[in-house]
């Protein structure tokens, strides 16, 4: 079952499945702006996701904190901190998680953006995950333990939206299929069908 919630009164957006080529590419077609316009892929890792939107027509700067991943069309930057002109998008792929300042993150994410700009986050919730899923995911029963102890550094989905919250006005937020696409089986949908957390948010006006 998916679920879809909303915090405004725009109708929820249903998320489509992610093909195992694509990752979360259903998600940020439905919900960049439309081109020309300025993205900054924060936690960009090997930039794939940036040379995708490149081709689609967009204007990506693509950023990562570890300086292995430097390449062409990468940068390597903090986000937190991180000054550059105004963005039409932010997004976070499965990077948000791993960022140890999340508060600084998402207060330089705000002052990236236009007014009207989008904060678009493709993570997951490591806490919603079960004993099926854990299981599934190392291929072992009474795995729970386990997963949770590979996870307990990162940020939950809780921390993340809660902070995204404070910040921005989340015009969408979706639980959706996530372990499919980091083991590349799609035939594990069905047991872990809300790990996957989809959020789309506008800065706050000032106050
Ligand atoms: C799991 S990888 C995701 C990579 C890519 N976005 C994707 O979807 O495959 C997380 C990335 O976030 C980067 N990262 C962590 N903290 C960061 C920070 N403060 N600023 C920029 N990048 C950061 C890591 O170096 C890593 O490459």
């Amino acid at each position: 079952m998916r679920r879809t919630y909303t915090s405004s009164a725009q109708p929820a957006v249903v998320v489509m499945a992610r093909g195992p080529q694509g990752g979360g590419m259903d998600f940020f077609d439905g919900h960049l702006p439309a081109c020309p316009a300025r993205v900054l892929d924060a936690g960009c890792g090997d930039g794939a996701l940036a040379d995708r939107l490149r081709a689609r027509g967009y204007e990506v700067t693509a950023i990562d904190i570890d300086p292995a991943l430097a390449r062409p069309g990468v940068r390597i930057a903090d986000i937190c901190g991180f000054r550059d002109a105004p963005y039409d998008a932010v997004v976070f792929s499965l990077s948000l998680h791993h960022v140890a300042d999340l508060d600084s993150a998402l207060d330089t994410t705000r002052s990236l953006l236009w007014p009207g700009g989008r904060l678009l986050l493709d993570e997951f919730a490591h806490e919603y995950a079960d004993d099926a899923i854990a299981d599934r995911f190392y291929a072992a029963p009474g795995s729970l333990p386990r997963w949770k102890e590979r996870h307990r550094e990162y940020h939950t989905g809780t921390a993340m939206v809660e902070a995204v919250a404070r910040r921005f006005a989340i015009t969408s937020l979706a639980r959706v299929p996530y372990l499919h696409r980091y083991l590349e089986d799609e035939s594990v949908r069905d047991a872990e069908s809300v790990l996957g957390l989809q959020v789309v948010a506008e800065p706050r006006p000032p106050a």
